[in-house]
């Protein structure tokens, strides 16, 4: 997808997310933030959306989210000061491709249903590891494509509607595994059916 059609999708999108994909996606939020927790410190998140998980950080997280839809960033704002969310330092509209943060500035870098919907996924590898501490965490929690069988035909049929939809189906595990900017630590699959992916990740970082 690229910049526009990001836009355009999450605009569509944000009315009916948190009743939509949002409510099936939630045990990798779950599962995510529970992981996060146990370590704490400065967390951001990287294409925090409506902020669906925001509500479930806990004592000793400080977290700060982007995202590039104003629309999905508003709903996300309205949850912070509906609910009082005072473990979110701030929520800033961002490309996740140029991240505006200095090096090494975060333990934990997050990244929920994100990887497969940005333009240049590789290129969002390389800043996430960047802004992550040497030895902190990437966490990301995403569908990937399966292999064989008749889900890997549905996805490779659905592949060129990734504008439409507003992600890729068709997302290869390699293309986070292979980037060169992340080592694996440990992954699980996760409800509903295994469809999604928790991965913890090393931060690779680029020579000086
Ligand atoms: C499927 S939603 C996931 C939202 C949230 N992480 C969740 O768990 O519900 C994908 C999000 O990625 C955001 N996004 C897409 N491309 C982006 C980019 N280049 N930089 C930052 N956010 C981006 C979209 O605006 C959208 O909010």
């Amino acid at each position: 997808m690229d910049a526009d059609a990001v836009t355009r999708t999450y605009r569509r999108w944000a009315p009916i997310y948190d009743a939509t994909f949002g409510r099936v996606t939630s045990p990798g939020r779950r599962r995510a933030t529970a992981h996060v927790n146990a370590s704490g410190g400065r967390v951001l998140e990287v294409g925090v959306g409506t902020g669906l998980a925001l509500g479930h950080y806990g004592e000793g997280v400080e977290v700060t989210g982007i995202d590039f839809s104003e629309e999905m960033l508003a709903l996300a704002r309205d949850r912070v000061s509906a609910q009082g969310l005072s473990r979110v330092g701030g929520l800033r509209q961002m490309d996740a491709r140029t991240l505006d943060f200095p090096d090494d500035s975060f333990d934990v870098v997050v990244a929920m249903y994100l990887i497969s919907v940005v333009p240049e996924p590789q290129r969002v590898l390389a800043e996430m590891a960047r802004v992550c501490k040497p030895e902190g965490e990437i966490v990301i929690v995403n569908h990937f494509a399966a292999e064989t069988g008749p889900l890997n035909r549905l996805e490779r049929f659905m592949g060129p509607f990734a504008d439409r939809m507003g992600w890729h189906s068709d997302f290869e595990i390699s293309t986070v595994l292979e980037s060169g900017h992340v080592e694996e630590v440990a992954r699980e699959g996760l409800a509903p059916l295994g469809l999604f992916t928790f991965l913890r990740l090393r931060p690779v970082k680029a020579a000086a």
